[in-house]
This record gives C-alpha cells, structure tokens and sequence, in this order.
C-alpha cells in the first residue's frame, strides 16, 4: 500500500511556517537543479522546473497535472509561464491549504490519492516530482512489488493524457547501501520517522515499470544537486534553531537536523541520488 494520508500529515503537516523558514520562497520539497554550481537555491528550483516544463512539452496553451503537487511552487512556476489550466494532487491537507492561500489563476488543487483520481477531460502533459517514492513500502519492497506498484501507476497515469502526451518525471533514488551502523541507523530513522510508509526507487526498476506505456526519451540524474539542495536547507534551519525550538519544541529541531544532515551524507556517498524523465505516452 502506498503511504496512507496519516503518514502523508507526519511528513508535510508540522506547520507550513515551519517549512517556510528554511524551503525555497516558493516552497519545493523536491531536489533543485544546479547547472553551473553558483545558482542560489531559489535560481536552481526555477532550473528544474524549466527542465521538467521542457520534458512535458509544455506551452501556455496546453494543460498539466502534478501529480503530488506540494505546496504548489511548480504550479506557481506553471502561472508564471501563462499555462492557463495547471491542476495538482496533493495527500496533504496543509499543502490544498497553502495552495488555495496563493490564490493562483487557472490553478486547481485537489486533496486525492492518485488512485482515486479521475479528470474530467484529458490533460495535454502531466508531471510528477518526487511523489512516487511514497507509493511502494520498504515490506512490499521485500516481497518483490515494487516494479508491480510502479507499474500500476505508470499504467494509470498514461490513462488520463492525450495521445502522444509527455510527462515530466523526478524522482529521489536509493542506490548503494552504507556500510556503517550509524549510517543505516540514520537511513532507518528517516525512513520511519521523516517518512514513515515510503521507499524510495532504484533506478533500473523505474527503467522497468515504465512499460509498457511510456518511452524514456530523455534521462539526466542529479546526485550533486540533491546534496547542495540539502545541504541549503540544513544551514537555513539551522540558522532558525532557537525560533524552532521555541515554538515547535526540541524533538522536531532535533530530529530535522538529523534527516538533513543524513541526506547530506547519503548524497554526498552515492547512497542517494535524483532522476529526471522526459516519458512520452505510447499509443
Ligand atoms: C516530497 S513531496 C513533493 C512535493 C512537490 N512535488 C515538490 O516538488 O515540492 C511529495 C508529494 O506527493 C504527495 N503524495 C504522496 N502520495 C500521494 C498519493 N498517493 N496521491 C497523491 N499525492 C501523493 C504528497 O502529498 C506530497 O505533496
């Protein structure tokens, strides 16, 4: 099973202030992308939103889904572009909130899981970043799923596009297993405490479950921007320690430091990484 909105709420719903204070000003959640290493964090987010734009083919006339939208930073990229229809999905009830807060035009938010979802006409492009590590638990992992659950999504999401439609697709990736104790201690934690009911993706079983209903026509990995991205959000935390601590207590500080610094290692370590797709339906 996917992780349930309960543990979607343990994830993003602490406080979308808490979250203000040391995201991007848009609020992505997700890797950015650094091209030449000097950007700031908010010049690498507005990149990977170009990227992801530019694998579905989008233009202002056409419409797009974002499939686990956030707090809805690439539907505001989509407004800035004059995409005239750009609807997201998000498990959170806080993210629907800040999105309906930013009183975007043309943007429509729904609180729905993707298996759930059904549009109401087809769209012209659809885009996910960093939802589908949600969708497949490390038990099912074991039992040898996660291609089926990742195939299963892929199929559904191609139903709900025009023919010949592109998606652009980021997902975070796990990759080599550290050695040390502390370091699988500090995995586990963040798998069970940060975000309980998720896994994220190897590399070659997305390769796998994309058919039969998309052709990867485009594939970039971003290990090194994971890690500065991480890496940004730490220090802007860690500059906030005293407010944070005030207000949402020493166990919340404490534990986001941990998960931070953790991703930091486990990018820097080739535990982790980021992928990027341009996916085109096939018909
Ligand atoms: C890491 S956040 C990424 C948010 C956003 N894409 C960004 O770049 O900041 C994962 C998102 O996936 C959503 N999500 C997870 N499982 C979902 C599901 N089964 N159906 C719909 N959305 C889901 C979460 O609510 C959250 O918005």
């Amino acid at each position: 099973m996917t992780s349930t909105k309960a543990q979607i709420e343990v994830g993003y719903d602490i406080s979308n202030e808490f979250f203000r204070l040391w995201l991007d000003e848009m609020m992505h959640y997700t890797s950015a992308s650094y091209l030449s290493g000097k950007e700031t964090l908010e010049e690498a987010q507005l990149q990977k939103c170009k990227i992801l734009y530019d694998f579905a083919e989008m233009n202002a006339e056409k419409s797009v889904l974002d499939i686990g939208c956030g707090w809805g930073a690439n539907l505001e990229y989509h407004v800035m572009r004059g995409t005239k229809k750009a609807h997201g999905i998000t498990l959170s009830t806080a993210q629907h909130d800040e999105i309906n807060r930013r009183k975007l035009p043309g943007v429509k938010a729904l609180i729905c899981d993707y298996k759930d979802f059904m549009p109401d006409e087809p769209y012209d492009a659809l885009q996910s970043i960093e939802m589908i590590d949600h969708l497949c638990s490390p038990a099912q992992a074991r039992e040898g799923k996660a291609i089926d659950i990742y195939r299963t999504y892929f199929s559904k999401v191609a139903q709900w596009v025009k023919p010949g439609a592109c998606f652009g697709f980021q997902a975070i990736l796990r990759n080599r297993v550290p050695r040390a104790r502390k370091d699988l201690a500090d995995l586990q934690f963040t798998a069970d405490v940060i975000f309980p009911g998720g896994l994220n993706p190897r590399l070659e079983e997305l390769v796998a479950a994309v058919n039969p209903h998309w052709e990867i026509e485009e594939l970039r990995t971003q290990r090194t921007s994971y890690g500065k991205t991480t890496g940004e959000w730490l220090a802007r935390m860690q500059k906030h320690e005293a407010a944070i601590r005030a207000k949402w207590g020493d166990k919340v500080y404490d534990d986001y430091d941990r998960y931070l610094s953790t991703c930091v290692r486990a990018f820097a370590n080739h535990w982790s990484s980021d992928v990027q797709m341009k996916l085109r339906k096939i018909d």
